[in-house]
């Protein structure tokens, strides 16, 4: 797989996706390691950000330092999503925080829209999408291509969990958007599953349904 594929090997990471794939994994315990691991991974998505120079007064004298040169938007996706803001904003207090509320359709396993909060300017702005899982790759590619209509041109995605086939699929459409995540799984489920009672479209082996997981509704 090439591209702009990015998937930690830290050891932090790797110990914290393992205990996120355990079924016997509380949903409080849950939602603090997907904290846990935004947080890791805002450090390793934002090391290309710009900086700009800027003089700093220490206790001591005048020195230069380096600043932040751009705006930040983050950009979860509806609901699981919204369990990686705060650990981004731990590291990126900053940034707007603007919500897309997507949910994949069980038949056909295409994202519906049902909510966008996007302010009226953000074109300026370097934006990190944020959802768990990358499946099929179809709720990304939604909340892409309602960034890029509205004028955005540095675009991040920042996951846990893809599919080989999201992954493909996100690149095939935008090559230049980097995919920041903790692990590549095998396969997405599909039809062949079914006697195992799996629903297709589940990252295999995976670790569930990443929404309900956090909000204890499965
Ligand atoms: C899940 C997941 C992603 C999407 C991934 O959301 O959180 O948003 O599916 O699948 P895709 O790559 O095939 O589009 P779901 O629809 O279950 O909604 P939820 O976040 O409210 O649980």
């Amino acid at each position: 797989m090439s591209g702009l594929l990015y998937v930690s090997n830290h050891p932090l990471v790797t110990h914290k996706i393992t205990q996120l794939r355990d079924v016997t994994t509380d949903f409080r315990r849950f939602r603090s390691i997907v904290d846990e691991l935004a947080m890791i991974l805002a450090y390793e998505a934002t090391a290309d950000m710009n900086t700009q120079p800027v003089s700093v007064q220490t206790p001591l004298t005048v020195t230069e330092g380096r600043t932040f040169a751009e705006k930040v938007g983050l950009v979860p996706i509806l609901r699981a999503g919204l369990g990686m803001v705060d650990g981004m904003l731990n590291l990126l207090p900053q940034a707007e925080v603007w919500h897309l509320g997507f949910y994949r359709d069980e038949e056909t396993l295409q994202p519906v829209i049902y909510y966008n909060k996007l302010p009226a300017d953000l074109s300026t702005h370097t934006c990190f999408v944020l959802d768990p899982m990358l499946a099929t790759g179809g709720s990304a590619i939604a909340a892409l291509d309602i960034l890029r209509s509205r004028g955005v041109e540095k675009i991040k995605f920042v996951g846990l969990l893809a599919a080989p086939e999201g992954v493909a699929a996100l690149h095939a459409k935008y090559p230049d958007v980097s995919i920041h995540v903790a692990a590549v799984d095998e396969r997405l489920t599909n039809a062949g599953d079914a006697s195992a009672g799996l629903p297709p479209g589940f990252i295999w082996p995976g670790l569930g349904d990443a929404g309900d997981r956090q909000f204890g509704t499965g």
